[in-house]
């Protein structure tokens, strides 16, 4: 297996792997009810690329942050009400997590197109994926059929995703409550936040996959 595909895998399983609905999803599951979802996605992520290329590393990011935490629901989308703090404003996620704007403009479109369809938990899935294709990755299918979760709390964020301070052995345990192996972890995180350094050094990065 090459290294690019071995990467796609592996972005799947974080993706794909930490919900356990995932037998029921399907690949072109809105081909009927909805079939320029996954079209409306790929334009809107092109178009948030294009005013700041750093999106696609910001909604790479936010799809493993909302997988992290009560599966892959769109749970980080919700916003914080007065009475509770969503998984959006705790540490984890605020404020270095962006690309909101990208799946808030999707979802208006697609609203617009057919309503209460298109979970936004696949959108958000979907521009992941765009993301990593559009920084010189491979496309891959995603399968599709999540549910939008309701709740969305800002310490779960904090005891489910990893701190930039843990040390391995902390960091093999936080992906392995998720199901994925050390190898898996070191790999993806690995990855994604190199594409992250080549970004801030002069627009050269994500090309070198
Ligand atoms: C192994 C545990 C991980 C830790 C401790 C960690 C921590 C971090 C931190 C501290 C940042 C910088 C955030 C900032 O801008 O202030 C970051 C960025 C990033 N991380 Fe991770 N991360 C981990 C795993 C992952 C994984 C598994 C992925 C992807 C599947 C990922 C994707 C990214 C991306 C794409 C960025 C850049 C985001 C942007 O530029 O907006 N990380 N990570």
């Amino acid at each position: 297996m090459t290294r690019k595909k071995l990467i796609i895998g592996l972005v799947l399983v974080v993706c794909h792997c930490v919900v356990e609905l995932e037998a029921q999803l399907q690949v072109g599951f809105y081909r009927s009810s909805c079939s320029l979802a996954e079209f409306i996605v790929k334009q809107e992520v092109r178009n948030g690329f294009i005013r700041d290329n750093g999106v696609a590393a910001g909604l790479v990011r936010m799809h493993f942050h909302d997988c992290f935490v009560r599966g892959c629901d769109a749970s980080v989308l919700i916003d914080t009400t007065p009475s509770n703090t969503a998984e959006k404003d705790s540490p984890a996620n605020n404020p270095s997590l962006r690309g909101f704007e990208v799946i808030d403009n999707a979802k208006a479109r697609i609203e617009a197109l057919c309503q209460g369809v298109v979970s936004c938990a696949d959108i958000l899935a979907f521009a992941a994926r765009d993301s990593f294709e559009i920084t010189g990755g491979l496309g891959y299918d995603v399968p599709a059929g999540r549910r939008d979760g309701r709740i969305s709390l800002a310490t779960e964020a904090s005891s489910n995703l990893p701190p930039p301070t843990f040390d391995v052995n902390q960091l093999t345990k936080t992906f392995s409550n998720k199901g994925l192996t050390q190898e898996e972890m070191v790999t993806l995180s690995g990855k994604n936040h190199r594409l992250y350094t080549q970004n801030c050094s002069a627009n050269l990065g994500y090309k070198n996959l």
